[in-house]
């Protein structure tokens, strides 16, 4: 299939939704200057796989016996585009909403027409509070609100949802859960709150993690025990869904599962879920030639070569998303043409900013033009294969996505 990347433009997806809301922030529209972007065919684009998020969800669905997802579409949804991801999922009933922690995502999901619920993870003052629930975002609260809370609900004239994070041992965002209790009672006290959930995170080491779900289901049974009703109770994340069962509760929280990614090499191994990934990175070969024996390549003369030996050079580098680490045993994928399967070959050298290079070998067995797969959802290029190869892990190959660059929806 050839893509156009004009094309991809002209969809109306491929723009970031982060990217279009910081512009109408800063710029008003009277004062933007259209220009037409002039992109050329070898920039690197996304792609997202409509299908497989679609299959990713419904595995999900099935080994959480049909509980509510609440997708984690955080970091320009895991770098395939806030908006584009929450699109793509909202209409899936297995999907209850989507957790954010930026406030400019939550707005710009709502901006973008996403009905379903949105938790917002992250932090807030005031005034963003009372934004963000006029527009239906919940806010994920821990610390003494309630004051705050009242104003807002009575501008409102209406309960303000929210979920209260409780931390049983991450030590980051959370009340800690010896000091839930007193919180929790104070919030429930009042008139102007609807506790929607209490929520916890792992912090994935895999012993702990029972000591943490023991400390949060205490907790909750003692408030519960008050009368207090706590609403909807979460802590699972990718991790918990192959590792814990017991803590699926009454909603999971996934994220990385969602874009077909195993969040731990060794989930791959087990057969837990069957997982698709939905995110690739992909650009053209722009360059392709003969290094002789002793010729260098890359800042430092990173690389030297043994013998005569074809390279390629690849316009995308570590501000694109790739990482420098990609020198250390990665492989890129590339195809004659512009269909699947193709050759894996080394990233040598050094990962630049917009460039990295490949070696081809002894025969020049790749030409200008041709696409060059960095992570897809075939076995060998799997972003956990890259992550395998080289150490980088799977969440920086798809959150360090350049937000700017193309997204293409398939
Ligand atoms: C609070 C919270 N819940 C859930 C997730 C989803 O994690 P994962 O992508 O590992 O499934 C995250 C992501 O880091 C998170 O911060």
């Amino acid at each position: 299939m050839k893509h156009s990347r004009r094309a991809f433009l002209e969809a109306g997806l491929a723009v970031p939704a982060a990217l279009s809301t910081r512009q109408s922030l800063l710029e008003p529209a009277s004062v933007v200057s259209v220009s037409v972007a002039k992109d050329s065919f070898f920039d690197p684009w996304v792609e997202i796989h409509r299908e497989n998020l679609r299959y990713n969800v419904q595995e999900i669905s099935l080994r959480v016996g049909a509980r509510p997802i609440l997708a984690v579409i955080k970091n320009n949804g895991y770098g395939a585009g806030v908006g584009n991801i929450a699109k793509l999922l909202e209409p899936q009933k297995e999907i209850l909403g989507f957790a954010v922690v930026k406030l400019h995502e939550a707005h710009s999901l709502r901006d973008a027409g996403i009905r379903k619920t949105i938790l917002l993870l992250g932090p807030f003052d005031e005034q963003d509070l009372s934004d963000a629930v006029a527009r239906n975002i919940v806010p994920m609260i821990y610390t003494p609100l309630g004051p705050a809370l009242n104003k807002i609900a009575e501008r409102l004239q209406k309960p303000v949802p929210v979920h209260i994070c409780i931390d049983t041992g991450i030590g980051r965002v959370g009340v800690p859960y010896h000091q839930a209790v007193p919180l929790v009672r104070d919030v429930a006290a009042r008139k102007s709150v609807h506790i929607q959930g209490v929520m916890m995170t792992f912090t994935e080491d895999t012993d702990f993690d029972k000591e943490q779900l023991r400390r949060f289901t205490e907790t909750c049974a003692s408030l519960e025990k008050e009368g207090i009703s706590l609403g909807k109770k979460h802590a699972a994340s990718s991790f918990a869904l192959f590792q814990h069962p017991d803590a699926f509760l009454d909603i999971v929280r996934p994220g990385m599962a969602i874009y077909g990614i195993y969040s731990e090499n060794e989930f791959r191994h087990t057969n837990i879920l069957d997982l698709r990934p939905a995110i690739s990175l992909k650009s053209r070969v722009i360059y392709v030639k003969k290094l002789r024996k002793g010729d260098s390549a890359g800042y430092n003369r990173a690389y030297l070569a043994k013998d005569d030996v074809w390279v390629a050079t690849l316009p995308v580098g570590h501000a694109d998303g790739w990482p420098r680490t990609a020198a250390k045993g990665a492989k890129v994928r590339i195809n004659s043409g512009d269909r699947d399967g193709g050759d894996l070959y080394p990233v040598i050298a050094s990962v630049s900013a917009s460039h990295c290079i490949v070696e081809v070998g002894v025969q020049e067995r790749v030409k200008v033009g041709d696409t060059a797969i960095f992570f897809d959802a075939q076995p060998g290029s799997r972003p956990e294969d890259v992550s395998e190869a080289c150490g980088a892990s799977v969440y920086d190959l798809t959150m360090h996505l350049n937000p700017l660059l193309p997204r293409c929806i398939l």
